[in-house]
């Protein structure tokens, strides 16, 4: 072959990998309201830096006709970009293509940069939009998926793997995701489920649709799988590159910084009156964290569900942190099953990442209730006490009014490690709440006494002016300071800085045993 000859042989080849399934179902694609998998990775990726691998990989299936079904890059386009400049890999998933079914060619496409990612220290994101195991290729497809399977989990605590859904993911195929540390979802045309409608419908003979099986709005507020939800394919690629700001590339890295022109001892005075004199009375502890964190700024996970718990980035005088804070608006702030494990996953993200973790504490226990103890709320609690206890990454706590029982164990209290905690002059650190505890401790007292309303209202100033202040545990150094709220943002970021070159460590083990 002449050298012009090979050079249009190249590009004949380019162009059929780069026409995907083809004009019609790249139509159907797009009417479906989705991106095609080369766009979705145009869009997320620095202008111009996506170099794409194995574009001529194929197929090695023969049965079932698909000798005549070989397309160039066999349904997944695999390479590597930047994103603000900072390089990931990235593999998109084509519909357009078999339906993006997965086959053992294919499989081997994403473990390739899967490994290389590894190697390099530098994030995974995975776009899903796929049938599933390519039926035709029997068990290579569900061996393409094990591998795959086994390098999320090798990576696990490496490098940040992020998944999006944007399109269907179902059967075995969504342990992939699940594997990952952050799970974004397209509203209306992702969904997620181990077996759809159909099949719960020949099996348990429950009603139900896709939607609302797996569908967005279900992951991230009902079940918790799914941390982001987006209302279409480019709001959701831009907060993938948003969430990247705040992250490093892998676990030997410290998180990037950004500078901000928030003055670091910006004292802010509407703090003081942020949390209300009536300590039954709810507020907003995103109101906190706002006035708090530089620039206003909280990028929140996970925000529609366990809301009884907020978590999310921020930066602090320029430096990346987690915060993780009781919210007072929902179930009064306190902690149950989902709050937990939501809050443990994301603790131990940000200490395999060398984020600091800042947290907001007003907890007045755990949620009582019999669903909850039959839920396992022992064990699940002990995910959140645990994931806490294990951080070795600078931690630092500010209790703005309830820290009660073993609540207050857990909230990153100074027993489990954390290198600061301060309080406002509002907050209660205790057993329990006043009229628990006074009801439980003076029961013969009030009903013997002649005014027994009275008696229990001067029982519970009594207790709250003892025991329920900051003052036992800052007089017992559990506290290291009490503060004004309006110096929070200050003492925060001095915190972070002093601690910037923290070291400790848990004993030397296989690893521990988180109680699952
Ligand atoms: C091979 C597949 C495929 C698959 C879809 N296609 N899924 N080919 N293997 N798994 C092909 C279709 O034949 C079709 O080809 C094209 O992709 C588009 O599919 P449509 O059905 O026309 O699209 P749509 O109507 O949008 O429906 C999409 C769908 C449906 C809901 C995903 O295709 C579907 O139910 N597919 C099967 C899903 C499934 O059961 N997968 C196995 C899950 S179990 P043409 O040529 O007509 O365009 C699994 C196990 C993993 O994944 C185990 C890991 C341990």
């Amino acid at each position: 072959m002449a050298g012009h000859e090979k050079l249009h042989e190249l590009e004949r080849r380019t162009r059929l990998a780069l026409a995907g399934g083809g004009p019609d179902r790249v139509r159907k694609q797009h009417e479906a309201g989705k991106l095609t998998a080369r766009e979705r990775i145009e869009f997320l990726l620095d202008g111009g830096s996506f170099c794409e691998l194995d574009r001529l990989v194929t197929h090695r299936c023969r049965d079932f006709g698909m000798d005549e079904e070989r397309y160039p890059g066999d349904g997944v386009i695999t390479g590597f970009g930047t994103i603000e400049r900072r390089p990931v890999y990235v593999f998109a998933q084509d519909f357009t293509v078999l339906g993006g079914s997965l086959g053992e060619a294919y499989a081997r496409k994403i473990c390739k940069i899967m490994d290389l990612a590894q190697k390099a220290g530098s994030p995974v994101i995975g776009l899903n939009d796929s049938g599933g195991a390519r039926i035709q290729e029997g068990v290579l497809a569900l061996a393409g998926y094990a591998d795959i399977f086994l390098r999320n989990t090798l990576s696990s605590g490496v490098i940040p793997q992020i998944s999006a859904i944007m399109g269907p993911c179902a059967g075995g195929a969504v342990y992939s995701p699940a594997l990952t540390d952050f799970i974004f979802m397209v509203q209306k045309s992702s969904y997620m489920f181990l077996t759809g409608p159909d099949v719960i419908k020949a099996v348990t003979h429950e009603e139900t649709t896709k939607e609302d099986l797996g569908g967005a709005a279900t992951h991230s507020e009902v079940s918790g799988i799914a941390h982001f939800a987006y209302p279409n394919d480019e709001t959701c690629l831009l907060a993938i590159r948003e969430l990247l700001s705040f992250l490093p590339a892998n676990n030997m890295e410290d998180p990037p910084t950004k500078p901000t022109a928030d003055p670091h001892n910006r004292a802010d005075e509407r703090l003081d009156d942020v949390v209300p004199d009536d300590p039954s009375q709810p507020y907003d502890i995103k109101d906190v964290i706002r006035l708090v964190v530089d620039d206003g700024y909280f990028f929140e996970v996970q925000p529609h569900h366990a809301r009884n718990l907020v978590i999310g980035f921020a930066r602090l005088g320029g430096r990346s942190v987690g915060i993780v804070a009781n919210q007072p608006l929902f179930h009064a702030g306190c902690l149950d099953i989902e709050a937990s494990l939501k809050g443990a996953r994301f603790v131990r993200f940000c200490d395999a990442f060398n984020l600091p973790l800042v947290t907001f504490e007003d907890v007045p226990g755990f949620l009582p209730g019999v669903k909850q103890e039959l839920g396992g709320i022992i064990k699940h609690g002990a995910k959140l006490l645990y994931a806490y206890a294990e951080a070795t990454v600078p931690k630092l706590t500010v209790i703005t009014r309830k820290a009660y029982g073993g609540a207050y164990c857990v909230m990153s209290s100074k027993h489990l490690r954390t290198d600061l905690n301060f309080a406002y002059p509002t907050a209660e650190i205790a057993v329990m709440g006043a009229q628990g505890a006074v009801n439980i401790l003076y029961r013969k007292e009030i009903s013997g006494a002649d005014d027994p309303a009275q008696a229990r209202a001067e029982l519970i100033a009594a207790y709250e002016a003892k025991l329920a202040s900051p003052y036992a545990a800052a007089e017992m150094g559990f506290v290291d300071e009490v503060i004004l709220p309006r110096l929070t943002r200050q003492r925060l970021i001095a915190g972070l800085a002093v601690l910037a070159n923290k070291q400790d460590r848990n004993p030397s083990r296989k690893h521990g045993n988180l109680p699952l």
